[in-house]
């Protein structure tokens, strides 16, 4: 059997880990015949837990889990990693503002990165799922200047799933016959779920449904919402789709993309589409030979465009934050 893959948990013992890594452990993400040793790392008031979820991780008897190891040194998750899925984040707590969230999340994703850069391999996949994920990432990438920018992206792909079954829904068809949706920008309500140019078994998505007025109105709102209805219905926020979604990034990065079809995630502009250079913004992406490339050529009429600058805007806003917060605490 070929050596395992490294892979890291960050937020193990959280809600979208308790679902995550039994995905991983299954094959889901790397391959059924390919093993892999999960690095879990949480904080050190949840190593009780962690170690809970451990043994539910033997006692499932994966056979691809070729070892565990439970830890809260940073150190020890991302020694040699070929993989991270940094999911650990402080959750919002009444009253805080979206600032102070930022604020003391992004000095986690720091600290993260400069361990990153320390002790993972320099081939890493780097995907970010705690929020602000976008801005997460980009911090995150910063303090790791050894390792590509290019390995470092942010989870939109739940968005990308939610906008794929809402259409799915309304055609009555099975959801994998629809294609090609995209998310751009920032993982935040100013997100634009654009199905411009999906498709639905091969016929345009706006002739399938050929209702304009819900495509450019409440299909979007209802993605860019959804993940609140969830909390209100469940009194928790998604957990076991955002699993499922990072298993789907990490997936599409491993293996590639289809000819012809492509999935969104965030990554580092390049200005294209005129989004402003070196934000985290989600595009369309193919992927071959575990590298990423923005689907170009793509026509933006004048509605996406405005989308476009507004979640573009709100990018920058919160990079300018991150940086005096970075900055503030050398
Ligand atoms: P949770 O609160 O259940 O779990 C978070 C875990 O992270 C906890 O076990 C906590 O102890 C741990 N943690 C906190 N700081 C850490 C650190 N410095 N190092 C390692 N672990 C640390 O939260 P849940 O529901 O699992 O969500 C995690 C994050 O994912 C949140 O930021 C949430 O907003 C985000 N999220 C992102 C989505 C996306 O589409 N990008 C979708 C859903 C959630």
């Amino acid at each position: 059997m070929a050596s395992p893959v490294k892979v890291c948990v960050t937020g193990a013992a959280g809600q979208i880990g308790y679902s995550l890594v039994y995905m991983i452990g299954s094959g889901a993400v790397f391959g059924p015949n390919t093993p892999v040793s999960l690095h879990l790392l949480d904080i050190p008031p949840m190593m009780g837990a962690l170690e809970g979820v451990c043994m539910e991780i033997a006692d499932c008897a994966l056979p691809c889990v070729r070892d565990v190891v439970p830890t809260a040194d940073p150190a020890v998750a991302f020694n040699d990693i070929d993989a991270a899925f940094l999911v650990g984040a402080m959750p919002r707590k009444e009253g805080m503002e979206r600032k102070d969230l930022l604020a003391a999340n992004v000095k986690i994703f720091k600290v993260q990165g400069e361990a990153l850069d320390k002790y993972a391999k320099k081939s890493v996949k780097v995907l970010v799922v705690g929020n602000p994920a976008n801005t997460n990432a980009l911090i995150c990438s910063q303090y790791a200047p050894t390792i590509p920018k290019e390995n470092f992206s942010a989870m939109t792909r739940l968005d990308q799933n939610r906008a794929q079954a809402q259409i799915a829904a309304r055609l009555g068809v099975p959801v994998a016959e629809v294609k090609n949706c995209i998310i751009w920008g920032n993982h935040s309500s100013t997100q634009f779920p654009d199905v411009r140019h999906a498709t639905v078994n091969g016929k345009p998505v706006y002739e399938a449904v050929n209702d304009d007025a819900w495509l450019m109105g409440d299909f979007i709102s209802t993605v860019q919402k959804r993940g609140g209805a969830v909390i209100a219905a469940r009194k928790l926020s998604s957990a076991m789709s955002a699993a499922k979604a990072a298993c789907d990034h990490m997936s599409s990065w491993w293996n590639g993309t289809p000819d012809g079809q492509f999935v969104s995630m965030g990554v580092f502009s390049d200005g294209s589409y005129d989004t402003a250079p070196g934000v985290m913004f989600s595009f369309p992406v193919h992927i071959k030979d575990r590298k990423w490339s923005i689907v170009q050529g793509l026509p933006i009429d004048d509605f996406a465009k405005g989308k476009l600058e507004a979640t573009g805007k709100e990018l920058c806003e919160e990079r300018d934050d991150a940086m005096s917060v970075c900055a503030a605490a050398q």
